[in-house]
């Protein structure tokens, strides 16, 4: 039997901490992913932590503070095409890597963002 959640497993706020940060490190020099992100992404971070924390079943502060995360709605001000959700996975695969969170951790969480990043893509490859 698993007790606990996969929050606690992989090691808590310390963990996500450093994921988040592994993972905006990249998104920041990503040529695919600058485009539509803010230089300053001190806020993203923020939110990134709050929404991840929830996501992986610690406490809910991102609907505490922002309400329902209605995650796809709140991506629809950015043009996210099937490169760019490639882009976000490549990073967020490598950041999983850097974090060090172990199997089966590593793999379950990386297929559930894949799931979502495949939710919010809201736009068609230019010139497809
Ligand atoms: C916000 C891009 C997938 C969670 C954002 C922002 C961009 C973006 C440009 C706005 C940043 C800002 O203004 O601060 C993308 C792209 C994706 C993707 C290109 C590729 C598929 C995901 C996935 C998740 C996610 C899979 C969930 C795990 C969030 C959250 C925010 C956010 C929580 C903050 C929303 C808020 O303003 O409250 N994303 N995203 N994104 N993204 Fe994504």
């Amino acid at each position: 039997e698993i007790k606990g959640t996969m929050y606690e497993a992989i090691g808590g706020p310390k963990t996500v901490n450093c994921l988040v940060e592994a993972f905006y490190k990249r998104v920041a020099k990503h040529p695919d992913l600058i485009p539509i992100f803010p230089t300053d992404l001190t806020e993203t971070i923020r939110k990134q932590e709050q929404f991840l924390t929830q996501f992986f079943g610690g406490p809910t502060y991102y609907t505490e503070e922002h309400g329902h995360p209605m995650l796809r709605a709140r991506h629809l001000p950015f043009e996210i095409t099937p490169t760019r959700k490639d882009a976000w996975l490549a990073c967020m695969k490598e950041a999983l890597e850097e974090t060090c969170i172990e199997e089966p951790y590593r793999s379950a969480i990386y297929q559930r963002l894949s799931q979502t990043a495949h939710h919010m893509m809201n736009t068609p490859e230019d010139g497809k």
